[in-house]
């Protein structure tokens, strides 16, 4: 994960570095640092914490016309001043950030630096050192920086500074994202567009295994064999106001708050001047091809991939299979004659599912990614791309990007079930103007919520969701978001499963929090209700209007049943929400996390 970002212009350099940071503060915060350099030579700062910290610890009065920093999420060795970037050479010539992991540094270092002491734990060191030593044999340092970028194996996003030269930046990509910003008389440096946007909206994409060369007045990208690659900017389309806070104290709540208005997005950027569906003919052609879908994502997206293979299983009548990408990889199960292979990615850039991505595509095989950023690393290296609509997501915690991602992939189903000619009962799009309305009259019911978190989860250890069928999966995100913002140990469980072990652990207090939309199985739930209370525990149950008895916790509007988690997630986010401001987390930035996973 981590996040960089360079400059080299006029301005105020340490500005662009900091403000660049904190907007990546989302890719990692346990330590940062900057180093620029001016007349004087090179000056570094860098502390164990958040970019505030760097902030208030740089020096004021230092003026650079260019500079690197970087934002970090711990790989090799703990957070620390130490091994927070920017590193720097032996000699002190060479500066470097990295994001990404070196997997051969131990080999590297063992061949070639066996004489060099190493002043951090990281592997990123390795680099920096390493170029020192090229250096010395090449006395040039586009060459050094060349050569040992050809050696390293794994993901690396690089900006480096050599202290001799004023006039360029030294830039690399594998497999970690990295973008150059182009403006008049300066040039930027990011892992995400949104660090820069404040100076520029142009951007080079930068692929894989090449160089850059970032001058104030031009830019030139290199194959690793020195070929010169000539590639168009692009404007990037993000509303600067999407990526502030406004008047909320935190982006999460905000990002709740936002989806009645992406689920109305999304179904109108899905749909034509006569309410049809228009999807992409090539992805209509692949659903109808696939004799069996595979969604393949991670955590909270692998989440929605559990909705969605209902919906391509009950709409489209394709067989559908959703698997943890960490696990997929490395042990793939029987695959069918003619897969489809559906990525699930808020980011784009979740290196667990690229690795997956990469493997499939090997194998010859059809992809589709469905994300929030299409210009993504999953995004240019499947064959085709559904886009999320859901803006910026900020908070670590992911909200909204979940609810886009189910509605995302009900479209694709509907689309697939419509080009096979399959009948459905009831009215898609409707439906989902009807959710969005749902989602409205939950999220101006705060209130609410915060006195279940008061009288359910405010003293408690641990917690458990359960439900059955499609409540089923909705429990796991809500036992993923409590955990993950709140700290407390939280299990999502189906509702039949918990006797088979795990209410051994319900004791007097214990919080128990039921969903109850599914009327096939209203009854059933309730008996798993009845049989944890008959053991001591503070249940709770969350049901759908018509289905609803008297001692219910809090009743959601009715919607059609496919379509509940997109709206009984909604008081669940909102719970692990008040749950972690009582506790007096911090929400947006939750411990140990980062929002874009880009290490395996
Ligand atoms: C949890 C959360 C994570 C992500 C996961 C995959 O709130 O956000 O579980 O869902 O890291 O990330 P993407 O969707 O970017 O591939």
């Amino acid at each position: 994960m981590c996040g960089i970002v360079g400059y080299i212009g006029q301005n105020d350099t340490k500005e662009v570095l900091l403000n660049g940071l904190e907007k990546l503060e989302y890719r990692g915060y346990d330590s940062a640092g900057i180093a620029m350099l001016n007349d004087n030579g090179l000056n570094l700062f860098k502390v164990k914490g958040r970019i505030a910290a760097l902030r208030g610890y740089v020096n004021n009065t230092i003026y650079a016309t260019m500079g690197i920093g970087h934002t970090r999420w711990a790989t090799h060795g703990v957070p620390s001043e130490e091994n927070a970037h920017p590193h720097q050479s032996a000699s002190g010539r060479f500066t470097l950030v990295h994001n990404g992991v070196i997997e051969n540094y131990q080999d590297l270092k063992k061949e070639h630096l066996s004489d060099t002491a190493f002043v951090s734990e990281t592997d990123t060191e390795v680099i920096v050192h390493l170029i020192d030593k090229l250096y010395g044999k090449y006395e040039n340092t586009a060459e050094a920086f060349r050569q040992v970028i050809s050696l390293l194996k794994g993901s690396y996003a690089i900006a480096m500074i050599d202290s001799e030269d004023q006039d360029n930046l030294y830039v690399a990509k594998n497999k970690s994202p990295l973008l150059v910003g182009l403006g008049e008389g300066f040039n930027v440096v990011a892992s995400d567009a949104m660090a820069t946007l404040k100076v520029t909206d142009q951007y080079l994409e930068i692929y894989d295994q090449e160089i850059v060369i970032v001058n104030r007045s031009f830019v030139e990208v290199q194959r690793l064999d020195g070929t010169v690659v000539d590639r168009k900017p692009y404007t990037a389309k993000i509303d600067a106001s999407d990526i502030e806070k406004g008047t909320y104290p935190h982006f999460m709540l905000k990002e709740i708050d936002e989806q009645p208005f992406v689920t109305r997005k999304i179904i109108k950027e899905y749909q034509n001047e006569n309410n049809e569906l228009k999807l992409d003919n090539d992805i209509r052609e692949a659903m109808k091809a696939a004799d069996r879908i595979y969604i393949i994502a991670c955590g909270t997206s692998y989440h929605a991939g559990l909705v969605g293979k209902e919906f391509i299983e009950k709409l489209a009548n394709i067989a559908a299979e959703v698997h943890v990408a960490s696990e997929f990889s490395y042990n793939m199960p029987l695959l069918s004659e003619k897969p489809l292979f559906v990525f699930i990615s808020q980011s784009g850039e979740t290196a667990d599912s690229r690795s997956v991505l990469v493997k499939i595509k090997e194998m010859g095989y059809p992809a589709l990614t469905i994300t929030n950023v299409p210009g993504s690393t999953l995004s240019r290296e499947a064959d085709y791309t559904l886009n999320l609509y859901a803006g910026p997501e900020i908070a670590v915690a992911s909200t909204k990007a979940y609810t886009a991602q189910i509605a995302v992939l009900v479209i694709l189903a509907v689309d697939t079930a419509q080009a096979k000619g399959l009948k459905l009962d009831f009215d898609p799009m409707q439906e989902l103007a009807i959710v969005a309305n749902a989602m409205e009259i939950l999220t101006d019911q705060k209130e609410a919520m915060e006195e279940l978190v008061t009288n359910y989860l405010q003293a408690a250890r641990n917690a458990f969701f359960i439900g059955r069928s499609a409540d089923y999966h909705v429990c796991m995100e809500g036992a993923l978001k409590l955990k993950e913002i709140s700290y407390i140990q939280a299990e999502g469980f189906a509702g039949g499963e918990l006797k088979h072990g795990t209410i051994a652990l319900i004791e007097e207090g214990t919080p128990v929090i039921a969903l109850a939309t599914q009327a096939d199985v209203n009854y059933a739930i309730r008996g798993n209700v009845q049989e944890v209370i008959a053991r001591g525990a503070n249940a709770m149950i969350i049901s759908m209007k018509g289905m609803e008895q008297d001692t219910d916790a809090f009743v959601l509007p009715h919607v059609h049943e496919l379509l509940t988690p997109l709206v009984s997630v909604v008081p669940l986010q909102l719970l692990a929400y008040y749950a972690a401001l009582h506790r007096g987390c911090d929400i947006d930035k939750p411990r140990n996390l980062a929002k874009s996973v880009t290490v395996e």
